[in-house]
């Protein structure tokens, strides 16, 4: 079929050129934003009387009878058009003949798209940000049911100090607040409108691109012509801030997989999100939290992948750029699935406060406060350090933990030793003395739910 922009060529193409050109297999999903973009601009045009009223209102209602059918289902894309541009307008031609002509007066594919994709990533961040809200809750909901549950904290995954498991949900809360936070701003950013750039120098109609912006939304229009039609700024952005939430899911996820497994069992994940090995009759696997980890390597791949497309293109629209589509598509469907399995995964899960507690006992996490002990009595910092170093040593060598140590061996390390030394190194003790801001004591802990409680409105 000769195409739409047939004139100083042919139109007549190669098939294999046409669906290696094409897009509409995956702009498709644009068809809203792209109908309702054009229903805005039809009304502007009419508004400024670059076409008649009516014929406005004509092409506005055939839009609004493209979008009733194609959500019915009574119209289909048809999948050899270019794009899904150059489908409605071809339907919208067939249907209204001559007028439907005059729709992309004072408009390119190259704002067109531009506009159809801001719109159409506004809407899914929309869609993000109350599924990051979600696993929020659910960490909110664990930590309030386990708030004085106290585990080891690690560093090197070597036990370090104790600390509240509420304590360890929390540093997932900011992240995760972190990350609502850069969705908010990338799509203040976003939310500026480069319909009215036209194919790149803007247009010799007197249009109002403002009125346009107004109807759909924007807070405002893109300041540059050039600019607004070769700006994917918003859909690095996005990839990024998706990129930063999937590694704070990962990192997550790396932990609830360790502490599932046999060796921690720290906690136990539900049936309902775990699996079975089809040979292994003892094994539960935690597949979700496998696949979020493995999938934030796909989502990286889409922000390099669309990093790599921008940077050598010359102002202003080059072709290459209907790869963006594909790579922040992916990105924005991956996130959403996985935020949508791990809030339930997270708040179905069962915490075991007595292996936490174990872990915590066993690990001699209580050293830095038995030389902190010494030092409260007078003893530089060095020299308890190491005294404190000396005694796991020497308990390692018994088979016990620093609680169970009887006093006249810690005498022999020190002097300054005495029996408030075992009030000292209790875990709670410890773990309640930690009463710096943002540590982890209980009332700490407390005021980071708050904290949180606070930010998401609750
Ligand atoms: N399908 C194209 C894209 O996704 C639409 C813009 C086409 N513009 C052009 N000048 N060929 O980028």
């Amino acid at each position: 079929m000769q195409k739409m922009w047939a004139g100083r060529t042919s139109g007549v193409t190669d098939s294999i050129a046409d669906d290696f050109n094409s897009s509409i297999r995956f702009d498709c999903k644009m068809y809203k934003q792209d109908i309702t973009g054009s229903m805005a601009h039809a009304a502007m045009l009419g508004a400024k009387g670059i076409i008649a009223k009516q014929e406005a209102e004509q092409l506005i209602d055939g839009l609004q009878g493209i979008l009733d059918d194609l959500e019915s289902g009574s119209l289909e894309f048809d999948f050899g058009c270019e794009d899904i541009h150059m489908f409605v307008e071809q339907v919208l031609t067939q249907r209204l003949g001559d007028v439907g002509r005059k729709l992309h007066t004072a408009r390119s594919r190259n704002d067109q798209v531009a506009l159809d994709l801001r719109m159409y990533l506004r809407a899914e961040i929309d869609e993000i940000v109350p599924l990051v809200r979600a696993v929020l809750d659910a960490i909110l909901h664990q930590a309030e049911a386990n708030k004085s549950v106290i585990m080891p904290g690690y560093t090197h995954l070597q036990r370090a100090q104790p600390i509240l498991f509420s304590h360890h949900l929390m540093a997932y809360a900011m992240m995760l607040l972190r990350d609502l936070d850069r969705l908010s701003d990338c799509r203040r950013r976003m939310n500026v409108s480069p319909i009215g750039c036209c194919a790149l120098a803007g247009t010799t109609y007197d249009t109002d691109r403002r009125f346009e912006a107004n109807r759909l939304g924007f807070d405002g229009v893109t300041r540059n012509s050039l600019d607004g039609v070769s700006d994917r700024d918003f859909c690095v952005e996005l990839m990024s801030g998706i990129s930063l939430l999937m590694m704070h899911l990962s990192r997550f996820s790396e932990e609830i997989i360790l502490w599932a497994s046999w060796e921690f069992q720290f906690i136990e994940l539900s049936d309902a999100y775990t699996t079975g090995s089809s040979i292994m009759p003892q094994k539960k696997n935690p597949d979700m939290a496998e696949l979020v980890r493995g999938k934030t390597g796909r989502v990286y791949g889409d922000l390099m992948a669309l990093l790599t497309t921008l940077k050598g293109l010359p102002l202003a629209y080059n072709k290459d750029m209907q790869e963006d589509k594909e790579a922040v598509f992916d990105a924005v469907e991956t996130v959403k699935m996985c935020l949508q399995v791990f809030a339930p995964m997270l708040s179905s899960m069962t915490v075991k406060p007595e292996k936490m507690k174990k872990a915590a006992q066993e690990g001699f996490i209580n050293a830095t406060d038995l030389a902190d002990y010494l030092v409260k009595k007078g003893m530089p910092f060095r020299s308890a350090y190491k005294i404190s170093g000396q005694v796991v040593a020497k308990c390692i060598r018994l088979g016990c933990v620093l609680e169970a140590l009887p006093l006249e061996e810690y005498k022999a390390f020190s002097g300054l030793f005495d029996a408030d030394l075992y009030p000292a190194i209790d875990l709670l003790a410890c773990v309640e003395k930690r009463s710096s801001e943002g540590g982890t004591s209980p009332a700490s802990v407390e005021a980071q739910i708050a904290y949180v409680k606070e930010c998401l409105g609750h």
